[in-house]
């Protein structure tokens, strides 16, 4: 009789080794190395390995009689992308604001799905073999700001993150910087609103050129200055439109949309912005930018759900009901990252 072993380690085995040499294909053949060896081979096996033993069962039953009793970890690893929905299965730690604490994070792993999925924060070196020979660009307004800062604490160092915050604190301007250690490059593009998302992207599309990693994200300018909902559903199917080119090129981007955040309304520092950006406003808006049909499984974006991320960290993550604490940020760039693992494996 064939154990249920044996044939976990077999099918383990073609999971796990044939992913790895189509990897070695596909990304030296794009020159975007992803994966340092040790990163991916660990991932691989944890996220493999681990759901295989109990559900193999379930393929084979009549090779044991043992029931399983985790169909559910078999639905994650028949379709490992189904881990981008459990993404923002995120718990809060507060603390009340006159103890200096920052919250923290974690994900909720009393939920069999998020255990499964086995998302893991990344350390510095992680994320640099994870971005290593790549080109990551951010564009949007002061959350997409606020992102590229929370990212960049993940991959520099204390020190280097001295003049970094610095430079891109200078409001409303652009910035660039290339990590030589980890041979990351990094564009942040000031877009506060979607028409010039759209103009940038005609840029990348003139010039040929796409980044590995295209984030991007609009709204908080155009709900101020133009506060009409239509207008904006209308420049983000624009904006669709223009990023065509990019997802039928040879090299495509992993594309992550970033929402906007949850506001406090009594906490806005101005009346203009307490009047125009309401509840109903940001409803309308939601509304909007859902009926352009920009994220997956419809559209190519990723989200990162800065409004549930921001909604639970709560009011005493903001100052100003509208840019929060960098914590909140810093949960946003592991989604991404987690995500980028799982799409990694998945283009195979
Ligand atoms: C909390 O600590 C930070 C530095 O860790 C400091 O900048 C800030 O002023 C402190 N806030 C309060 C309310 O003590
Ligand atoms: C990045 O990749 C290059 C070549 O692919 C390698 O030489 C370098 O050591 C890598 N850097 C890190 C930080 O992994
Ligand atoms: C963004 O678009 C606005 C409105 O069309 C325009 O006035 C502004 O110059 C643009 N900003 C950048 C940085 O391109
Ligand atoms: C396109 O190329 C030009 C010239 O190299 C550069 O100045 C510009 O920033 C590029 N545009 C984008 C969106 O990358
Ligand atoms: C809002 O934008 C739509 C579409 O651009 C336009 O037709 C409509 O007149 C605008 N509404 C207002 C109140 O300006």
């Amino acid at each position: 009789m064939i154990g249920a072993v044996q044939l976990g380690v077999l099918a383990a085995c073609i999971v796990v080794l044939v992913p790895m040499a189509l990897a070695g294909w596909h990304l030296s053949r794009n020159k975007v190395l992803f994966f340092g060896g040790a990163l991916f081979i660990s991932l691989a096996v944890a996220v493999h390995l681990f759901p295989y033993f109990p559900s193999i069962t379930d393929f084979f039953p009549d090779v044991s009689s043992s029931s399983s009793s985790s169909s559910s970890t078999l639905v994650v690893l028949e379709n490992r992308e189904s881990c981008l929905s459990f993404l923002h299965r995120i718990q809060w730690r507060n603390h009340p604001r006159n103890v200096n604490i920052s919250s923290s994070w974690k994900w909720v792993l009393s939920d069999e799905n998020v255990l499964a999925c086995d998302f893991q924060k990344l350390g510095r070196n992680d994320v640099g073999d994870l971005l290593n020979g790549s080109w990551v660009m951010v564009a949007g307004d002061s959350q997409a700001r606020l992102f590229v800062l929370s990212l960049l604490d993940l991959v520099l160092f204390e020190e280097e993150m001295v003049s970094v915050r610095g430079d891109l604190f200078k409001r409303h301007s652009d910035y660039h910087l290339v990590v030589d250690r980890v041979g990351l490059k990094l564009d942040f593009v000031w877009a506060p609103y979607v028409n010039n998302l759209t103009h940038m992207v005609l840029g990348l599309n003139r010039n040929h050129s796409c980044p590995d990693v295209l984030v991007m994200g609009s709204g908080l300018w155009h709900m101020l200055h133009v506060n009409n909902a239509t207008h904006y559903d209308s420049s983000l199917q624009l904006l669709s439109r223009s990023l065509m080119p990019l997802l039928v090129g040879k090299s495509q981007p992993h594309l992550f949309w970033l929402g906007m955040p949850t506001l406090v309304n009594s906490m806005l520092n101005t009346e203009e912005k307490r009047e125009k950006m309401s509840s109903e406003t940001l409803y309308a808006y939601e509304l909007g930018f859902r009926g352009a049909k920009l994220l997956r499984p419809g559209g190519p974006f990723v989200l990162l759900d800065i409004q549930s991320l921001s909604e639970n960290c709560g009011v005493r993550c903001t100052e100003d009901g509208m840019h929060y604490d960098g914590v909140v940020y810093e949960a946003a760039v592991h989604v991404m990252l987690n995500a980028l693992l799982i799409q990694s494996q998945q283009k195979l």
